[in-house]
């Protein structure tokens, strides 16, 4: 048995407060994630509120979903909005020409999405298309959305089903237009993202003030550094016109690419290779955040990490197109130590997006026809429901570690943060995938919560088995002035410590 980590919490949360859009989801017109996972239609047996799956919404509500971000991705830069407005009947069906090249009937469109948003209680991250549409598309698309006074577009709104003008909090110009999103040189990127910067406007009378709204442009994917460095420098010197209020990191856990790692029957090797990739996010945020702040000491601007997550090999049979993969206890894992480590990074890490949401890559829900299965991503996401908008409090600890040559790992990964109501949470990640680990807590007495654990690292909930990998209580504490805390072997704890 390891020797107990002594884990001291700083008495007063020093820290900044962790943005609960850091907990985002994203939800693109990828697979079976939208279609099937989100949307069902209105005349299917499979209970529905307005076309909308009833049992995903009731799950999705307890994760307090801060925001999502939609079309896509890929699909952003692809996304016309007129396509998916109007009679049912009537909606273009295209061709999804990066996802699997199915036919995408648009069945899902800006009312469908909104309506998804309002009933999950998450705001909208709308990204507009860069790659192939206009500025002048996607500023009426803003004015489709946000209008509250009587022009064409607030009044086709309307008559759509919509009087009263939806608000959007957060707008991605472009996406990945290094790649699938045009190609684009960095510098090619800038002059386009400035334009659109300047001429899309919110009207919403709440967001109508400049940096109401959050601006994301492109930055960094795991090995560009130039779109981040472009988009600051540019930045720096702009004009009246134009602003942002973040630039994006895209980073997948993957092992390596093309994505290869398997989703189930894995064994302690590459478990460790994939957490060894996982905590390269790290280096990567402090690498994003050190560019920034040369160009904008006072943190002005926010990273918004909106896509990360495990990124394996596709599920035998299925098309390799819908990226679809099981979750297990390892993802679960890979969640809590991104987690923790965008809450380190909170004075610049200000929203972040698993992706993604239902049905593809690291997804909170799998559905099958009627049926679906809570993975061990989402019982990471709910036990993690207590970190937002909490304070960050500095924890010292000396991790050890585990394991040996490239797979050494470090033992354990934790975070503290006082909630509104004054409560400490801490979230403490088990890595090592054998041994328990016992904590020492000076200044704390008792601790309650819950443990996410599970007998084999590539643990999973299937729909035969939906709770095989689960969260159950966890209590310690007693007279003395230390806590101790047992967590076992690969397991994500959340608890509320008290005095
Ligand atoms: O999430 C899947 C894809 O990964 C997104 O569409 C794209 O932005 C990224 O490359």
């Amino acid at each position: 048995q390891p020797k107990p980590i002594e884990l001291a919490i700083a008495a007063d949360p020093t820290g900044p407060v962790i943005d609960r859009h850091i907990f985002g989801q994203f939800a693109e017109h990828l697979g079976t994630g939208i279609y099937g996972g989100v949307w069902v239609g209105r005349d299917s047996p499979i209970p529905n509120v307005r076309g909308i799956r009833t049992d995903v919404v009731t799950a999705l509500r307890a994760l307090k979903v801060p925001n999502v971000r939609w079309p896509g991705g890929c699909f952003a830069d692809e996304y016309h909005w007129r396509d998916g407005i109007g009679p049912a009947d009537r909606r273009r069906i295209q061709i999804n020409g990066n996802w699997g090249g199915v036919p995408e009937p648009n069945a899902f469109g800006t009312h469908e999405f909104m309506d998804f948003a309002e009933q999950i209680g998450a705001e909208a991250f709308i990204s507009v298309n860069i790659g192939s549409g206009t500025a002048a598309e996607a500023a009426q698309w803003l004015e489709y959305m946000t209008a509250e006074q009587d022009t064409t577009l607030a009044r086709e709104r309307a008559a759509n089903g919509r009087a009263a003008p939806w608000k959007v909090p957060i707008l991605g110009l472009g996406n990945e237009n290094w790649g699938c999103g045009g190609s684009m040189s960095a510098g090619h990127y800038v002059e386009e993202m400035k334009r659109f910067a300047s001429f899309i406007r919110n009207f919403h009378p709440a967001q109508r003030e400049t940096g109401r709204m959050k601006r994301i442009a492109v930055g960094w994917d795991s090995d560009r550094l130039d779109y981040t460095e472009e988009v600051m420098k540019a930045w720096q010197s702009r004009v009246y016109s134009w602003d942002i209020e973040g630039v994006s990191l895209h980073k997948y856990t993957t092992g390596g690419w093309p994505p290869r790692l398997p989703a189930t029957g894995f064994g302690h090797d590459e478990y460790a290779i994939a957490l060894t990739d996982a905590l390269t996010m790290e280096t990567l945020l402090a690498r994003q955040s050190a560019i920034m702040d040369r160009y904008d000491p006072g943190k002005k601007l926010a990273i918004a990490v909106d896509e990360w997550g495990v990124w394996l090999a596709p599920n035998p049979g299925s098309n390799p197109g819908f990226l679809q993969q099981q979750n297990s206890l390892r993802d679960g894992i890979v969640a809590a130590l991104n987690l923790n480590i965008f809450a380190r990074h909170a004075d610049r890490v200000k929203i972040a997006n698993v992706a993604q949401m239902i049905n593809v890559l690291q997804a909170m829900i799998l559905t099958d026809g009627g049926r679906m299965v809570l993975t061990p991503t989402y019982h990471v996401f709910r036990m993690y429901v207590p970190f937002q908008d909490a304070q960050l409090m500095p924890v010292r600890f000396a991790a050890g570690r585990y394991g040996e040559g490239a797979h050494a790992l470090p033992r354990i990964d934790a975070m503290a943060a006082r909630d509104k109501s004054g409560q400490v949470w801490l979230a403490v990640v088990n890595i090592d995938p054998e041994a328990g680990t016992s904590l020492t807590v000076p200044g704390y007495r008792t601790a309650a919560g819950e443990v996410l654990t599970a007998p084999r690292v590539d643990s999973i909930n299937s729909f035969a088995m939906p709770a095989a990998v689960a969260p159950r209580p966890l209590r310690a504490g007693g007279s003395g002035p230390t806590l101790t805390l047992v967590v076992p072997a690969r397991s994500v704890a959340v608890v509320k410590l008290s005095p």
